[in-house]
């Protein structure tokens, strides 16, 4: 393996990579601003310029000094090369760079949302100087709605371009650039246009300073409060790896994680923006027939293991319709109990929406996938069809429920709901006319207000266990945030029904399934990397 020495120490890279990049995955930070691995490289910023002596090509053993300080983003690593990034010159340029960048920043960071996760403001502190040595007037430059989620504070841009080549090379829209030059420059959206493609809000993740900033977010919450819990998302079949940004059990944003084989930095607006069904329109008691009940957990299981055995005698008049938003493990722990009950009691699964075709965007320069808006808005489907697979028996299509309701079959249907109301109408009609309606739902639907009971239950965000994404791969995701009072996981409630000792838990569940031939959810945890985030933010955007 080729190796190099940074500043005293080893850095040992895998195939062709830039001495930033080398540093970066060896843990050793060299400042820089305008690179960002997900974008082409411009090397415009010139904090990460470095002193280097390379290896002569005629004779390898002898180190050349080159005499400039080169851009350690565009500069090729090479075995044998040293590399000084805090050599007095290169601290020289850092400085000298800060120096500049900081002429026009406004020193607004107690009001800046972006303070706390600012590498202006963590490089002012470790490469700047401590005092300014520019007493003219600052320019000023204004504040911009440039798009639906984005607002734009012009006078806190340092010009990396990096929201711009997002737009040229990721979302392929192309509404941003740079208008203006020296220091007039300044980043706008095209006259008549705004930023408003569905993948617009990861340039607030990818500038470096508060510049472009979150409307949804602006002024709710300091970032140091923040907790970030490591999630998988909802909201489609893509599985995209995400942070759950939370305080005092109340969620504030969700951020991408980066996943080299799933979502790499970036996620969509429907995903970062779409979850506000965690704190609104939850249903959080126990009803019948839309009427809220007083009752205990307790006697909430109660009522619903005696309504399901009610006509347990009757084999096959039970039926178990799954839905795609619960975990393998939910679904997994239902199934097992409906069939302990009545070894005939049908299965099924509600239909997750697709809304149109996947959406796929590309970079238009080298014709690369850079993200797939996936089109079935569902994340666990795969993980539901081999709950069916296993469990197998009598399973069947939503669209025959309805059939064997009228014909007398089925008496009794347990119905697990997504939070969305997605299959709200089509579920209502598949169970219509049934005896007993048993219902788990997040919010007040229209089946809600039909069941005979409707138990309040969790939102993903409030529980663990596993996805498994359009592609098949299978993740975890923890919990982050306490459940809403009075409601609990569908996993839970299951876990209690089917009687077994101590509190719900998906990992000992994952070890059911394996013992039962689901082998593929033996070895399931949180991959050591998602962790990283925690450590390395900036890097990981
Ligand atoms: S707005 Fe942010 S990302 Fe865009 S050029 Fe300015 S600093 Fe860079
Ligand atoms: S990070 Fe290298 S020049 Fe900007």
């Amino acid at each position: 393996m080729p190796t190099m020495d940074v500043d005293g120490k080893k850095v040992v890279w895998d195939g062709k990579k830039m001495i930033l990049q080398a540093c970066l995955d060896a843990g050793m930070e060299i400042p820089h601003y305008c690179y960002h691995q997900g974008l082409s490289i411009v090397a415009s910023c010139r904090i990460c310029l470095v002193e280097i002596e390379s290896p002569d090509p005629k004779d390898p053993a002898k180190l050349v000094k080159v005499p400039k300080l080169v851009p350690s983003c565009q500069t090729p690593a090479v075995d044998g090369m040293k590399v000084h990034s805090i050599s007095p010159k290169s601290v020289a340029n850092q400085k000298a760079v800060m120096e500049f960048l900081l002429l026009n920043h406004p020193l607004d960071c107690p009001v800046c949302d972006q303070a706390g996760e600012c590498h202006l403001q963590d490089y002012s502190y470790q490469y700047g100087r401590s005092e300014s040595r520019f007493d003219e007037d600052k320019a000023k430059k204004p504040k911009k709605d440039i798009g639906k989620h984005v607002v734009l504070y012009s006078d806190r841009c340092i010009m990396c371009t990096r929201c711009v080549r997002f737009t040229r090379e990721i979302s392929g829209t192309g509404e941003l650039a740079v208008f203006g030059r020296g220091h007039r420059e300044e980043i706008d959206v095209f006259q008549g246009r705004s930023l408003d493609n569905p993948l617009s809000g990861n340039v607030i993740d990818i500038c470096p300073v508060g510049a472009l900033l979150d409307k949804d977010f602006l002024f709710t919450q300091r970032v140091w409060f923040l907790k970030k819990t490591p999630s998988i998302s909802p909201f489609s079949s893509g599985g995209e790896n995400i942070s759950i940004e939370h305080n005092q059990g109340r969620v504030y944003r969700i951020k991408p994680r980066f996943n080299a084989d799933v979502n790499k930095w970036w996620i969509s607006d429907d995903i970062r923006y779409g979850w506000d069904f965690i704190h609104n329109n939850r249903l959080q008691t126990p009803a019948a027939k839309g009427v809220p009940q007083e009752l205990s957990a307790a006697q909430s299981i109660g009522q619903l293991d005696q309504a399901v055995k009610k006509n347990a005698a009757t084999p096959g008049a039970t039926i178990l319709v799954l839905n795609a938003f619960d975990t393998t493990e939910e679904m997994f722990l239902a199934a097992q109990w409906i069939r302990r009950i009545d070894p005939q009691a049908w299965l099924t699964l509600a239909e997750p929406k697709i809304d149109g075709e996947d959406q796929v965007f590309k970079n238009p320069t080298t014709g690369a996938v850079t993200y797939t808006l996936r089109a079935e808005k569902a994340p666990n489907r795969r993980g539901a069809e081999k709950v069916l697979a296993k469990l197998a028996g009598n399973v069947c299509k939503l669209a025959d429920v309805q059939g064997k309701i009228k014909a007398g079959q089925i008496k009794t249907a347990m119905v697990l709901t997504d939070p969305f109301g997605h299959a709200d109408a089509s579920l209502q009609t598949a169970v219509a006319g049934v005896d007993t309606l048993l219902v788990l739902s997040t919010r007040p639907d229209g089946l809600v207000s039909q069941a005979s009971l409707a138990l309040p239950v969790c939102t993903w965000a409030e529980k663990s266990g596993v996805f498994e994404n359009y592609s098949g791969l299978i993740q975890a995701f923890k919990q982050a945030i306490a459940p809403l009072e009075n409601t609990r996981s569908t996993g839970s409630i299951f876990w209690d029904l089917m009687d077994l000792a101590g509190t719900y838990d998906p990992a000992a569940v994952r070890r059911m399934m394996s013992e039962l031939g689901m082998t593929e959810y033996a070895a399931v945890a949180l991959p050591e990397h998602h962790e990283k985030i925690e450590l390395m933010q900036f890097t990981d955007l």
